[in-house]
């Protein structure tokens, strides 16, 4: 719901910055009031008169004119989201590293509120390492991504880099505010990554799970206005600000920092690939290959889903996964009843698209009474959105 909103828009030099025009027309057409920033690269590609006619507001791009200064602190505060579209490759660097030598880059250090950026630059300068690094910088502070289209590009080339059309930025702009309310005043748990669990001081028994569903789901429950608490298991993926995040090794560990938040929680979903097994003792020393063969005793870890499921009430719901190999559905459903869930996500190592480090997932939901939600392969992000909307389905906040 953009009616009402105060949206900044900041425009940098690109050539897509032509399309802001449209981007404020669609904005003020859905009842938005909308201030533009520019940077002065931007006004080579487009007339901040165009711009003001549209936005039925002063253009600004100085931090001071006219003898007046431009309240920067205020601006950031004035707004209900900071949109940079488009956004170039030279404003994206600094936006990352902290540079502050325009109103634009002023106003973006002192927002209070959400950033959300639509990039745009040719292909080769898109997939170059700097800008990707930058992309997960940015990413990293908690800002959102408007992700670049494949298609015609200034160059003349095709390829990936082009800025999202205006009709599609509106939409995730209409999909943020119409989801930011549903899980306000609502705090979440969610676990993801592996568990390492040590075996001497250079070994240890662990998985290949990176964490980044698990990640994707609480930068979901996150903009849906909710407070998250991760707990993540060794993992090299960024995570977001604007989150509490509680980093574990083993499973033990993983467990007790669980069960400390899980009092106070609504919900929880279990989203980590916790090692199953743990060795009897680990070996303060490294342990030598005195013998051809060596015998670990192992113990079963402890099951945080399956405890959080002995100790739920009825005000709060708990949400499990199921990675399995055979006869998926049978096994998603003992584990439901088993650890007294409220929801099982079913991932099958069968599905290509679906499994440890992929970009993407293919998911089965079921409930208590054994229906069926099933999902096609998408990115882990629009995957967190499927079981965010199912839970809001099955669980009445
Ligand atoms: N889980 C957990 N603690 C464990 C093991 C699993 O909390 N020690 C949780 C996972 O986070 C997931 C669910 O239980 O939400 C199912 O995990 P999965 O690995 O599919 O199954 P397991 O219970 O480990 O059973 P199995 O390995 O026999 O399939």
């Amino acid at each position: 719901m953009i009616k009402g909103k105060k949206i900044i828009l900041g425009i940098t030099g690109s050539i897509a910055a032509y399309k802001a025009a449209l981007i404020v027309r669609l904005l003020i057409k859905a009842g938005a009031e909308v201030k533009v920033i520019m940077t002065t690269s931007a006004s080579n590609f487009i007339a901040p008169l165009t711009l003001s006619t549209l936005s039925k507001n002063q253009v600004l791009s100085e931090l001071s004119e006219n003898e007046t200064w431009a309240n920067h602190v205020a601006l950031g505060r004035w707004a209900d989201i900071m949109l940079l579209a488009p956004l170039s490759c030279n404003t994206l660097a600094k936006m990352a590293n902290g540079i502050c030598d325009n109103l634009l880059l002023a106003v973006y250090l002192s927002a209070t509120c959400p950033v959300v950026v639509a990039p745009a630059m040719d292909e080769d300068m898109w997939i170059h390492q700097s800008t990707k690094q930058n992309i997960n910088k940015l990413l990293s502070f908690g800002n959102h991504l408007i992700p670049v289209n494949n298609g015609e590009l200034a160059s003349g080339l095709s390829g990936q880099g082009r800025m999202a059309e205006p009709e599609e930025i509106i939409a995730w702009l209409e999909k943020f505010f119409l989801c930011k309310q549903e899980l306000i005043g609502k705090r979440v748990l969610i676990t993801a990554g592996p568990t390492h669990e040590q075996i001497d001081p250079v070994r240890f028994i662990g998985n290949h799970s990176t964490g980044k569903m698990g990640i994707a789901l609480a930068k979901e429950c996150m903009a849906r206005g909710a407070s998250v608490s991760l707990v993540l298991g060794p993992t090299a993926e960024a995570v977001p600000a604007g989150m509490e995040v509680i980093r574990v090794t083993s499973a033990r560990e993983m467990l007790d920092a669980c069960l400390t938040i899980f009092p106070q929680t609504d919900i929880a979903i279990m989203c980590a690939a916790v090692a199953d097994f743990s060795p009897v003792t680990a070996s303060a020393q490294k342990i030598k290959k005195l013998n051809d063969n060596i015998t670990i005793e192992l113990t079963q870890t402890p099951d945080i889903l399956k405890t959080l499921g002995g100790l739920k009430n009825d005000g709060q719901f708990l949400v499990g996964f199921a990675l399995e190999t055979d006869n998926e559905k049978e096994h998603a459903l003992q584990k439901l009843r088993k650890k007294n869930a409220d929801l099982i996500i079913l991932n099958s190592l069968r599905d290509q698209g679906a499994g440890f480090g992929k970009e993407t997932n293919k998911i089965t939901i079921f409930d208590q009474g054994e229906n069926e939600y099933k999902f096609e392969t998408k990115l882990k992000s629009a995957v967190a959105t499927d079981i965010v909307n199912t839970i809001l389905k099955v669980y009445h906040v």
